[in-house]
């Protein structure tokens, strides 16, 4: 029995508990807003999930409370799939602090958390040394609430969009580089510099986002994101993520796909048809993740040193 606080009463804090509050060998003590936040921070739960927000400065706050009051911690925050890449210093002191209090703490998602890393991953324990990795998402990201599809870019102009990524307050799909060092870090090699591209899809028709906002004709109803990453100054990992509010309305599908090359020529590639939805696997994922983070090595760990994560009954 694992007994589960929640903090973040969003979507995925309110549907992970659905999930968790049905598995019989889990007790759920909670969701918890921000009114709650001291409640599920020091619940001394075996388990805090952590569901909030996206930037890892914006929870290293919460993740150290919990880890204080000793329990372990599952974190959505898509910087906090490798969080040493934005914050070494805050990333070793968790770390260090986890490993003294005998927990552990991961980022848990499906991206991060599965395409981009932990399956890549597992493809690559089939390849020959040498590989370069593509990954390709096509993803229907209508399912968002108003603050996560605005941080993603949807519903402005290409000048307001233009402008805000230069704010970094428009952020498209957050954790590509987080994906990409798990990988990297595993195989014990050195990213020199990650190349990025955010661009807008603009619509060409209105569309509504009901119980949210409309996005006028002119304005982004998607993004296409090209994240490349360099080892010994050529590419090695280029991350596609191309999401949209109305794909079936353009005449797409959901897809992941990941492609390994050898010597310019494709090795092996994957297609997940449909692909992973964005709600449904990100709920199942951080519900399925609890025994993965029990069991996980003292400290701050990444995909590539847990366990798969799996439901615990049928
Ligand atoms: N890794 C992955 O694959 C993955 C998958 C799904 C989601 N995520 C990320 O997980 C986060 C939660 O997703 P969601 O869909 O549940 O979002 P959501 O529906 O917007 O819910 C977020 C909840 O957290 C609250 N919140 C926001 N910032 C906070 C902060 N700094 N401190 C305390 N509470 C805060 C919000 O309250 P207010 O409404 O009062 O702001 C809201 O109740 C997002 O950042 C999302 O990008 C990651």
């Amino acid at each position: 029995m694992a007994t589960v606080a929640i903090y973040g009463a969003g979507q995925l804090g309110a549907t992970v508990a659905e999930i968790l509050t049905n598995v019989p060998h889990h007790k759920v003590l909670g969701v918890f807003g921000r009114s709650a936040r001291e409640e599920a921070l020091t619940s001394g739960a075996d388990v805090v999930i952590i569901a909030t927000t996206t930037k890892f400065k914006d929870v290293a706050a919460d993740i150290e409370l919990a880890v204080q009051s000793g329990s372990h911690v599952l974190v959505s925050s898509e910087e906090c799939a490798y969080p040493w890449a934005v914050d070494r210093t805050s990333a070793d002191h968790l770390d260090a602090l986890a490993k003294s209090k005998k927990v552990s703490i991961a980022g848990t998602g499906v991206n991060p958390g599965l395409i981009f890393d932990s399956l890549v991953l597992t493809l690559l324990g089939a390849a020959p040394r040498g590989c370069t990795v593509a990954v390709r998402r096509t993803v229907n990201i209508s399912g968002f609430g108003a603050t996560v599809l605005r941080r993603l870019g949807m519903g402005f102009t290409p000048e307001v969009f233009a402008e805000r990524v230069r704010r970094e307050e428009i952020l498209g799909h957050a954790g590509f580089p987080q994906s990409m060092t798990v990988v990297a870090d595993a195989m014990g090699l050195t990213i020199d510099a990650i190349d990025k591209e955010l661009l807008p899809l603009i619509t060409s028709y209105e569309i509504d986002l009901p119980d949210r906002f409309r996005i006028a004709a002119g304005e982004s109803a998607g993004v296409n994101q090209t994240y490349t990453a360099k080892v010994g100054g050529k590419p090695w990992f280029t991350s596609h993520f191309y999401g949209h509010v109305d794909l079936a309305g353009i005449n797409k599908s959901a897809m992941d796909e990941i492609e390994l090359s050898l010597d310019g020529k494709v090795f092996q590639t994957i297609t997940l048809k449909p692909g992973i939805g964005s709600q449904v696997g990100s709920k199942n994922m951080v519900a399925n993740s609890i025994q993965r983070i029990l069991a996980a090595p003292d400290g701050w760990v990444t995909v590539a040193h847990m366990e798969p994560a799996f439901p615990e009954s049928l």
